[in-house]
């Protein structure tokens, strides 16, 4: 979502307005502004893009000194006018917007309904604007750090009040937020675009501060109120590369924000003990899951591959035969289900006519569909029994990247929940993989920095003609999404094998210096991958291969070995496909590729 807010003298729509337009690549599908204006909160929202919000503004404009707005993209709750931002209490003296998640939404609602209030939206954000009226004792800012300490989660969170037209109040924990410095005026936002037109000053806001801006001047805290010193930061960019958060392309800042995205998805769904995974959601109960007895994974492209690692995921921990159907195959296959068929369609748009039509004629003979997806509100999120939302937050470039990896992420849940509930995995077993799963942001965060080492590698091979991805198990499955992300945007030829297999026809093509990227994150299964690098070493290839910290022992068979941090052998996928998109990225780059928009490729086909 896109947060903007002024306190000044310029037009409060035009500002706030302008810097939403600024932000629209970051969630459109509503958006809102509050004025305090004329002594009273005014409040404006729309369903829709930022130009249903503008029409409506026409009709009804808001004027005033202090004005929030936001573009939403929705997590909790349809998009819908009602759900909108701003949201405010019951009195209308507050208006707030957020970003992020409120994580004990639930139990602050049922708490607060209890006390009177009475709640318009569906959205987690709603519970805040009450409890502030709920707490307010006259001082906006103690009100404030006393809100702070009642919501859990992550979030960015902008406030207004009527009774203090002359100042609003920004608070930040985990979702990024910063400060616009101006001459008797300043600004707030989520990114940097939104006020790239009226100042270049600003105060970056760090996780676990909060600011009161005023039109003289901007003073910050600690969540306990203590005062924090601020540098001013002074931006360089322009006003392009800040879309981008200072990357080149959309495509390398959406790998970097995994780690974001992957603790985002899991935040919630994992006990604070780390010993149970929690997906109410899915909206199963336990006699239901442990009645499964098979599971058909439909999807397409990237989301496909996801559903591969799904497979040995949920096959290993849970013990349920899982099947990964090609969504435009399975529509026409009449598939065998029986009526304990769970059906899993993960689409990250939830828009893939495809997907869309293998959940339709499984629904239409009755059977249970779970969606994975990262848009709240899509057809497939509307249409599914249940749904589990990634939220890896809207994804611009065409090559998929976070949005797989917070789909692992959804599907290794997933995985370790059905294994609890069917007494697959002991206690103990259980902690270990929570563990494991709840440490996969910081893999992430390690992997990235291998980026010099494959950013050197893709350059010596941006020129090859064919490549080919080896692996075995699990790491089969990532190496299909790795040569996926190299034919989408370096338009090289790629093709991934399982390694065992290659004997059996493909050795024919490796021939002297074409390059290999061998996949040998499985130690049980290390020994044999090894014998397969050594096949296609034999016939001249020149192998690149990913393995974990520690196995010094694979630089004697090979020609370049990156080192990933050690996870557990069915969470490897997690850090082996950060460096397959990283080669995928700056190979496209070396070869002066459009990466963010590759030939003949879409976003999302809504065709069959
Ligand atoms: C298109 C995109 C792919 C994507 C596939 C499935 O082909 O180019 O990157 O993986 O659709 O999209 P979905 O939104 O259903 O995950």
């Amino acid at each position: 979502c896109g947060i903007v807010g002024y306190i000044g003298p310029r037009n409060v729509k035009n500002v706030v307005v302008g810097g939403l337009a600024k932000l629209e690549y970051r969630g459109y599908d509503s958006a809102g502004i509050a004025a305090i204006d004329n002594g009273n909160i005014k409040v404006v929202k729309s369903v829709g893009r930022l130009a249903n919000l503008e029409a409506k503004l026409a009709d009804s404009p808001v004027d005033g000194q202090a004005a929030i707005g936001h573009t939403r993209w929705a997590t909790h709750g349809k998009p819908s006018d009602e759900n909108a931002h701003p949201h405010q209490d019951c009195s209308g003296r507050f208006a707030i917007v957020h970003n992020g998640i409120v994580e004990n939404y639930l139990s602050l609602r049922e708490e607060l309904v209890a006390a009177g209030h009475e709640f318009r939206s569906e959205t987690d954000t709603e519970v805040v604007a009450h409890l502030i009226e709920e707490m307010y004792n006259g001082d906006l800012f103690q009100t404030m750090i006393a809100v702070g300490k009642r919501i859990r989660g992550a979030y960015a969170l902008v406030v207004i009040a009527k009774d203090h037209p002359d100042e609003m109040i920004a608070i930040r924990k985990a979702s990024p937020m910063i400060i616009g410095l101006g001459d008797k005026e300043n600004f707030v936002a989520s990114d940097i675009p939104a006020i790239l037109e009226y100042t270049r000053d600003i105060y970056v806001m760090e996780d676990g501060e909060m600011a009161i801006l005023r039109r003289d001047g901007v003073e910050c805290f600690t969540l306990n109120g203590e005062p924090v010193s601020k540098e001013v930061y002074r931006v360089t960019w322009d006003a392009v590369s800040a879309e981008r958060g200072g990357y080149p392309h959309f495509m390398l800042k959406e790998i970097h924000e995994q780690p974001k995205a992957v603790r985002d998805t899991l935040r919630g769904r994992v006990s604070d003990d780390l010993n149970r995974v929690t997906l109410s959601e899915i909206g199963l109960d336990e006699e239901q899951i442990r009645n499964i007895d098979r599971i058909h994974i439909v999807a397409c492209g990237t989301s496909w591959h996801a559903g591969l690692v799904g497979k040995v995921a949920i096959e290993q921990f849970a013990r349920i035969p899982v099947d990964v159907e090609i969504a435009s195959e399975y529509r026409y296959a009449d598939p065998i289900a029986t009526e304990n068929t769970l059906i899993i369609a993960i689409t990250q748009s939830g828009e893939t006519a495809d997907t869309l039509a293998a959940m339709r004629e499984m629904k239409k003979r009755g059977l249970r569909v779970l969606a994975i997806t990262n848009v709240v509100g899509s057809s497939a999120a509307r249409e599914a029994d249940s749904v589990i939302v990634t939220w890896a937050g809207p994804e611009i470039a065409v090559a998929s990247t976070k949005a797989y990896t917070t789909q692992l992420a959804a599907l290794y849940l997933l995985a370790v929940h059905f294994g609890q509930v069917r007494g697959q995995i002991d206690e103990a077993t259980a902690h270990e993989m929570i563990e494991a799963l709840d440490n996969l942001p910081q893999v992430v965060e390690a992997v990235l920095d291998t980026a010099p080492q494959i950013e050197s590698f893709a350059q010596r091979y941006a020129h090859a003609h064919d490549t080919f991805f080896i692996g075995r198990g699990i790491d089969y499955a990532v190496s299909l999404e790795g040569a996926l992300k190299l034919k989408e945007i370096s338009y090289i030829h790629a093709e991934a094998y399982a390694a065992g297999e290659l004997k059996h026809g493909t050795l024919a093509l490796i021939t002297d210096g074409v390059p290999v990227v061998a996949i040998a994150m499985q130690p049980d299964l290390y020994e044999k991958t090894v014998s397969n690098i050594v096949e296609v070493k034999a016939r001249g290839a020149f192998v690149l291969a990913l393995t974990w910290v520690g196995n010094e022992d694979l630089e004697k068979a090979v020609d370049e070995v990156i080192y990933l941090p050690k996870t557990l052998p069915a969470l490897a996928p997690m850090a082996a496909v950060i460096p397959l998109q990283l080669l995928a990225y700056y190979a496209a780059v070396a070869r002066g590729n459009d990466v963010d928009k590759p030939r003949n490729l879409a976003k999302s086909v809504t065709v069959e």
